[in-house]
């Protein structure tokens, strides 16, 4: 069949704020409600081991992150999502990535140069991170990568790798994936100035009591704009993060009010935010409990996602297998 396989990779994190739903959530939705894709969302807990002082969270986590994809909207027809300590095949693969690629390859990756340079004491699993993250990639022969404008030296290191490696056995083992680039623009934060970030407390959550929202929302910085002035929804920043996730109409309806003014001050606008937030968000909340409480339907639905992906991992495996004598 001529569909396009992607594969794209989540860390199990804390709580997520709507920074990371404009920019990496919605658009993995939408990927997978085109007919024309097949994504695999592999949730890599391996990948979440190699800081030490974290070794023992990834489980839970995994749970919660799948959950909330689902939630969200990700569309499961003819799409997948996994968890990678179900697929022992990475392993394998990761093996013979690894003993046709040079140690200093390894040795240059951003993100272990950068842990020598920050003192912190590396792990050997921080050093082998790129060929895991390789094998990830040619485990289930993906041909698109989704990747952040900071991802590339990874993929580039896995299309070599996989090269490296095709040649070494003079056989076309593993297929070397393209990256794309996402060029989802950045969510500005509440206080309109940095993007928002977990790290910059400037985040609203998409999950979180109504109470909290609407402190979150009330932090949001405005001008001195009074209440029938009319406002410029281009550099508000209440309009900003509210057109990330409000549906169309409600969108152009708080521009409307904005632009005339009359009567609608930004007091009105954070109102109209939360009650948008909370109809939009209130009902994949229900979602994403029932999912969290319900494990093993959970499973079921995630069934024939498993089996696809077991049939593509197996295949490439025994590829892999047959190319070295083994
Ligand atoms: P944080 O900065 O809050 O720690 P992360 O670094 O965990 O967020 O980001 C996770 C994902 O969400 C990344 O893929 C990133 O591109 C996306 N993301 C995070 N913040 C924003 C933002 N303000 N605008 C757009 N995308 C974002
Ligand atoms: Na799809």
């Amino acid at each position: 069949e001529g569909r396009k396989r992607f594969l794209t990779g989540v860390k199990a994190t804390g709580q997520i704020h709507l920074g990371n739903y404009f920019g990496a959530i919605k658009p993995m939705m939408e990927l997978s409600q085109n007919i024309e894709n097949e994504v695999i969302l592999m949730c890599v807990d391996w990948h979440g081991l190699t800081n030490r002082s974290k070794i023992l969270l990834p489980g839970e986590l995994s749970h919660s992150i799948i959950s909330l994809y689902l939630a969200l909207g990700f569309n499961l027809k003819g799409n997948s999502i996994i968890l990678q300590s179900d697929f022992p095949q990475i392993q394998e693969n990761s093996w013979y990535l690894s003993c046709s690629t040079a140690a200093g390859l390894l040795e240059r990756s951003h993100a272990y140069k950068d842990a020598i340079a920050n003192g912190k004491e590396a792990t050997a699993g921080l050093l082998y991170y790129p060929v895991l993250m390789a094998s990830d990639i040619v485990t289930f022969d993906s041909q698109f990568i989704p990747v952040g404008k900071d991802q590339n030296q990874h993929l580039e290191y896995a299309s070599d790798m996989a090269k490296l490696f095709n040649n070494l056995v003079e056989t076309d083992v593993y297929l070397e994936a393209q990256g794309v680039i996402q060029e989802t623009p950045t969510l500005i934060g509440t206080d309109g100035d940095r993007k928002m970030s977990k790290s910059y407390n400037n985040d609203i959550p998409i999950f979180a009591a109504k109470k909290e929202i609407e402190k979150k929302v009330k932090e949001i910085k405005t001008d001195s704009k009074g209440l029938d002035d009319p406002k410029d929804p281009n550099t508000c920043t209440i309009f900003q993060i509210f057109q990330s996730f409000a549906s169309e109409e409600a969108i152009s309806y708080m521009k409307e009010r904005l632009e005339k003014g009359t009567g609608y001050g930004y007091g009105h606008a954070k109102k109209d935010f939360v009650d948008e937030h909370e109809r939009v968000f209130g009902s994949f909340r229900e979602k994403y409990d029932f999912y969290l409480n319900n494990k093993n339907t959970l499973k079921e639905l995630l069934q024939p996602g498993y089996e696809r992906a077991h049939k593509y991992a197996d295949s490439v495996t025994e590829r892999a297998r047959m190319a070295l004598g083994l």
